[in-house]
């Protein structure tokens, strides 16, 4: 008999664990609090953007191996392995974790589990909860509250929005944080198609499963600062960026992966994951061993000024009745995850110093109307674009990629781009008769070839 797994919690993470766990043949009972997303992913309808899902989760429900409910007790008698991934989102006003519905499920998950089951952490939490999750957990069993036998072990995630599919299905790597031999072999029979594929697993204990996340993120992030620093640099000695950061990627210790300036980062991972991983490191008295992260986030929060700046600048200096079109609401291509948006919070300060701002983005504009509804939204790129004085391109998305100059400019009323994400090139938007602004790179057109 195969495994039967729940997932609690169905947003991005819970909801494309349960679909691609039925998908590798298990029997999925996923659970949230939301009962209209418990009843739009009963209908066959993924409730964010996320490539490819939504067919697996049709295919897994018809096959009857997937449904959803928002019963702790039904989620209990079900599932002998059950995955906790529910939201972790930064304290309003606090750099700490949110804990509040970690600790919600799990004091409605311990109670009706059942005797010798697996409860599996995979939301990204602060070092020392998996630990004091595990002394209510042995409370619970001493006092009878919690059925016997049942082991906690953390699993952290690194999937990434835009390619969760394929990251669940085929993880570069699996981390297991246990602590029994029984833990580790549940997880090992629950992830055994994955592993069965040669997928690396690193069988840590609790306090470095819960690490490993962070620490990814964190590493991730300091790329992504790294090289906007160099950018601020290239922006004082008239270097290129693009330039430099091709020139570092040739180096294999380097590499050219997320070595890409820009904007920067954002969503609902990145930003909350360094901040967390801060304070929790003053907590543990360890704050100066992560001051680093505090440099990355204002390098990365810089980015944001710069870009505005830029805008302006474009603008003639003031944005006073000025129209800018901004290309891009959510916080990277292929999602509609707006959570700590760049090109949200650019345009928003945009539009607060007096600019009218049209906005446009392929998925991302229910999320954002809902958060912004003050911005100008449109159907499309040329119709946020109609008459505007400045157009930003705030967010990769492959269509604005393949944008063509000339059309663009012709319904523009000046051309005026700043490219936020510095993939656009700027031989051809020159080309076309566009004042092409980037970070990073010289902000002066150069001098025509003879
Ligand atoms: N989104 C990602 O790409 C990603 C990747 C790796 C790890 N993570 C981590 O996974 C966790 C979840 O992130 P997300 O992006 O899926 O968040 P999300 O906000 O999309 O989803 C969280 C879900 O939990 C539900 N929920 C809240 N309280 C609940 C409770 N008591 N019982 C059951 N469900 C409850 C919410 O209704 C929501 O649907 C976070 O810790 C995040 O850091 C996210």
């Amino acid at each position: 008999m195969p495994l039967r797994l729940t997932v609690l919690g169905t947003g991005y993470l819970g909801a494309t664990h349960a679909v691609c766990m039925a998908e590798l043949g298990f029997e999925v009972l996923g659970l949230d609090v939301d009962e209209t997303k418990v009843a739009r992913l009963n209908a066959g309808e993924v409730p964010f953007f996320e490539p490819g899902l939504e067919p697996l989760l049709r295919k897994n429900l018809e096959a009857g191996r997937l449904r959803f409910t928002t019963s702790y007790e039904e989620v209990g008698a079900f599932g002998d392995v059950h995955f906790v991934c529910v939201g972790t989102p930064q304290k309003k006003g606090e750099n700490a974790a949110d804990m509040t519905y970690v600790d919600a499920s799990f004091a409605s998950l311990l109670p009706v589990v059942r005797e010798g089951t697996l409860v599996v952490g995979k939301s990204t939490v602060p070092a020392g909860t998996a630990e004091r999750l595990s002394d209510g957990l042995e409370a619970g069993l001493a006092d009878g509250s919690v059925a016997p036998g049942v082991e906690l072990a953390w699993n952290p995630e690194f999937l990434r929005e835009g390619f969760a599919v394929e990251d669940t299905l085929t993880p570069d790597r699996l981390v297991f944080g246990v602590r029994s031999a029984r833990s580790e072999q549940q997880l090992r029979e629950a992830f055994g198609p994955v592993l069965a594929l040669g997928t690396p697993v690193v069988v840590t204990d609790f306090a470095t499963a819960q690490l490993v996340k962070v620490a990814a993120n964190a590493f991730l992030a300091t790329k992504i600062s790294f090289i906007n620093a160099m950018a601020e640099v290239c922006e004082a000695t008239g270097g290129d960026v693009t330039l430099l950061s091709k020139a570092l990627s040739y180096d294999t210790r380097i590499g050219g992966r997320f070595l890409q300036a820009g904007l920067g980062f954002g969503g609902g991972c990145l930003p909350k994951d360094i901040r967390a991983f801060m304070a929790r490191a003053g907590e543990l008295g360890v704050d100066q061993a992560l001051s680093f992260l505090k440099e990355v986030d204002a390098i990365n929060q810089r980015r944001r000024v710069r870009m505005v700046d830029l805008a302006r600048e474009l603008a003639g200096g003031s944005f006073g009745g000025v129209r800018v079109a901004v290309l891009g609401a959510a916080f990277k291509p292929n999602s509609d995850d707006i959570r700590d948006s760049p090109a949200l919070d650019v345009a928003q300060a945009i539009q607060r110093q007096g600019a009218a701002v049209t906005l446009y983005d392929p998925a991302a504009m229910e999320n954002a109307r809902v958060a912004v509804p003050e911005l100008g939204y449109r159907r499309n790129t040329m119709e946020a674009c109609k008459g505007a004085d400045v157009v930003l391109h705030l967010t990769e998305w492959a269509e604005f990629r393949e944008m063509d100059p000339e059309v663009l400019g012709g319904v523009v009323a000046a051309r005026n781009l700043v490219d936020g994400r510095n993939v656009l090139d700027p031989v051809a938007w020159r080309a076309a008769g566009w004042h092409y602004r980037a970070l990073g790179r010289p902000q002066v057109e150069p001098l025509p070839v003879e």
